[in-house]
């Protein structure tokens, strides 16, 4: 059949909100025009992220109700390690409530200021763990990766040469590890060929330079190896996730993307001596190392969840619905980072706005747009999420794109949420000269994009 049904049908129903252009605005006013500090209960669709926002299965709900809470070594730790054991194959696990709870005990036990963390491209809570510690995290994304426009198949390919260069020019002293993304997120949801993972550790293993993998998408970028890298074909994703995390060192997870669950990642590595200092940072932050941070019933459905996102049935619709929304917008011209990406549609902002400056924040008028439009919510990766005020100034440092993403909640929405989804950004691209200038009117000093307020002009 050339029909690609969702592999699943819906036993429960939540109803959406349905809301006036009138109640919106008055919404969006009261949020200072961030879409982040809206009420959900004002929003149609939510495509601000495919974070924790997944539907469940039965098999997951059930799996919840043999949650054993015990303190210490209860059966569903049991459940969740040995089911991240078999994908991962690391020696070492630790539960952490998400994916930054990881991040933030990786970089607080193995990096010390000045030190350096190269990625393919370091998502915001990443990069902010990072810098937090007063380390430096560069990206070093390949040519084709940073061409919005290319049709490249592996487009969150690490430059391996620049690594190579980086590592020459800083001594490998003064780079503990190097993470790679798959899928890379802050890219545009690309994904990574096990070809460049191998030539990234090749290169790391002239240095002794251990490799982390920021696997949140692990299973959406075993799909994209499947399908588009020569000699995977007839793999299934396990075996291909298999070899994927045998390449690395360590990885850090949050399960709120490919772990199918609303909350719950994980940190693991290899070698005894980073787990001991894993372990006693956890305990210090998280929680007891069997649970870190984490109900039992939460490690029951992450453990049901890591599986199911590695079945193939459901990796192809949920790919079959990204390419079906990109190749809409394609038609009718709309700017998006091509191709498709794992978890979501990236709009560019720029080209969409080509009135508007980066210092206008194009990427908030669009995601503005959509809400007073059609209720929809989408997130700006611009300069307002990686962009900064030079220190001491009120002077904007630019991201290197404008981008708007539409996320999609796995398993939540249906075909026809998705073509209300590019009604509504027909509309907007038609009257796309209307979308006006925002300014930053408060602001903190990470993560500023969460809460931030905006006035127009
Ligand atoms: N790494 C990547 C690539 C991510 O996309 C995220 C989260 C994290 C790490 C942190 O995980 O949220 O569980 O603490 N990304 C979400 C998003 C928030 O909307 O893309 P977390």
């Amino acid at each position: 059949m050339r029909t690609i049904i969702e592999p699943f049908r819906i036993k429960m129903t939540e109803a959406l909100p349905v809301t006036t252009r009138a109640q919106r605005e008055a919404s969006l006013a009261s949020a200072h025009n961030n879409v982040f500090l809206l009420d959900a209960e004002d929003i149609t669709i939510d495509l601000l992220t495919d974070s924790g926002t997944g539907a469940m299965s039965a098999r997951q709900w059930a799996a919840l109700m043999q949650g054993d809470e015990s303190y210490a070594g209860s059966v569903s730790w049991r459940r969740f390690e040995s089911t991240v054991r078999e994908i991962t194959g690391f020696k070492h696990i630790f539960p952490t409530h998400q994916g930054r709870a990881a991040e933030r005990i990786l970089a607080a036990t193995r990096l010390k200021p000045g030190d350096i963390v190269p990625n393919n491209s370091h998502f915001d809570t990443t990069r902010a763990n990072i810098e937090y510690v007063g380390a430096q995290a560069v990206d070093l994304l390949t040519p084709e990766g940073q061409d919005i426009y290319s049709d490249a198949r592996f487009k969150g390919n690490m430059d391996v040469g620049k690594l190579e260069r980086l590592i020459e020019t800083k001594g490998a002293k003064a780079i503990p590890f190097c993470m790679i993304t798959v899928t890379n997120n802050a890219g545009g949801g690309q994904p990574v060929s096990m070809e460049n993972i191998r030539s990234v550790k090749k290169t790391l293993g002239k240095y002794n330079i251990p490799l982390v993998i920021d696997a949140c998408r692990y299973a959406e970028n075993s799909y994209f190896i499947k399908e588009n890298e020569p000699g995977f074909a007839d793999r299934s994703l396990m075996e291909i996730a298999q070899e994927m995390f045998s390449l690395a060192d360590g990885a850090t997870m949050s399960a709120k993307k490919d772990g199918l669950a609303n909350i719950g990642g994980f940190l693991a590595c290899h070698d005894d001596e980073w787990a001991e200092d894993f372990r006693n940072m956890l305990i210090l932050t998280e929680g007891f190392p069997t649970y870190g941070g984490l109900a039992g019933r939460d490690l029951e459905a992450v453990a049901v969840g890591l599986k199911e996102a590695l079945e193939l049935e459901y990796q192809r619709y949920r790919h079959a619905t990204v390419d079906y929304m990109a190749s809409r917008l394609i038609e009718r011209d709309i700017p998006i980072v091509r191709p498709a990406g794992g978890h979501a549609v990236f709009i560019d902002a720029a080209d969409f706005c080509p009135h508007l400056k980066p210092s206008d924040f194009p990427g908030i008028g669009l995601v503005n747009a959509l809400y007073l439009e059609g209720g929809i919510r989408a997130v700006e990766l611009g300069s307002v999420m990686f962009g900064r005020v030079l220190p001491g100034t009120k002077e904007e440092i630019a991201a290197p794109r404008e981008l708007v993403r539409l996320a999609f909640p796995r398993r939540v929405y249906t075909q026809s949420h998705f073509d209300y989804v590019i009604e509504v950004l027909d509309l907007v691209w038609r009257q796309r000269g209307a979308i006006p200038p925002y300014r930053i009117t408060k602001q903190a000093p990470f993560l500023r994009h969460f809460t931030a307020h905006f006035v127009r002009g």
